[in-house]
């Protein structure tokens, strides 16, 4: 049997079943499956593709300034499109909502109002690219309020940047590039820690042109 044309064949079908219960299983009794029959062998090279899709890698950026956190959401704006979901992490200050409002402006212009959501949880806006909704979701009050703010259309027809993940629970998407930021000595300066998935290591290489060698830790 071509293993790698029925692979092919399948995966774009996602035969999740079938990897729910190889996923149930040991690694050994993996083995022993794939050893006993073909479907078996095919199975199993699928849930490795899969793993392998959803893995997540990091990089981390030194941000000597205000200016650099611009310059970089501005040239991510140029490889993001609509279901692309970015999730801002960090502790109050560390330059969620800056990040934000310079990725919208560099879309929409530098005198459009690019207000934190924080009170309405989110902000949409209309942008050459499609749409860019905004959320901040320090004031969830619990995790289906995330449903009724329109997450799954949000992830369906527009770019989600996306302020305090963490309270999203079981809506966390699988696919994602998520900044983490963290304080420096400096006030100026922020660490951003890239967590992002198969889909995003072409934008990632794009990104690091934007560093110096020196300023990847
Ligand atoms: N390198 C930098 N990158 C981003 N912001 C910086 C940097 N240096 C200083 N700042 C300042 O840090 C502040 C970040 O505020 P911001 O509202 O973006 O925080 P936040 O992470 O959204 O917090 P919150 O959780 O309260 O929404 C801004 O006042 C910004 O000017
Ligand atoms: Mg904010």
């Amino acid at each position: 049997m071509k293993n790698d044309k029925l692979v092919k064949n399948l995966i774009p079908c996602k035969v999740l079943l079938k990897v729910t219960f190889l996923k149930n299983t040991s690694l050994v009794q993996r083995a022993n499956i794939a050893q006993e029959n073909e479907v078996g062998k095919v199975v199993t090279l699928i849930w490795y593709q899969i793993k392998r899709h959803y893995k997540t890698k990091m990089i981390k950026f030194l941000l000597t300034n205000c200016f650099e956190t611009k310059k970089l959401a501005q040239k991510m704006s140029f490889f993001l499109k609509p279901k692309d979901i970015v999730l801002l992490k960090g502790d109050l200050g560390a330059g969620k909502s800056y990040f934000a409002r310079a990725f919208i402006q560099s879309l929409l212009g530098e005198e459009t109002e690019v207000p934190s959501p924080t009170f309405t949880l989110v902000q949409e806006y209309e942008t050459s690219i499609g749409p860019v909704w905004h959320f901040d979701l320090y004031r969830l009050k619990n995790e289906e309020e995330v449903f009724e703010l329109g997450i799954d259309e949000a992830f369906a027809r527009a770019i989600s940047l996306i302020e305090w993940p963490e309270r999203l629970g079981s809506y966390t998407p699988k696919e994602y590039i998520c900044l983490d930021f963290s304080f420096t000595e400096n006030p100026d300066e922020r660490i951003v820690t890239f967590s992002f998935t198969q889909k995003y290591e072409f934008m990632i290489e794009r990104i690091k042109d934007l560093f110096p060698e020196k300023k990847i830790i």
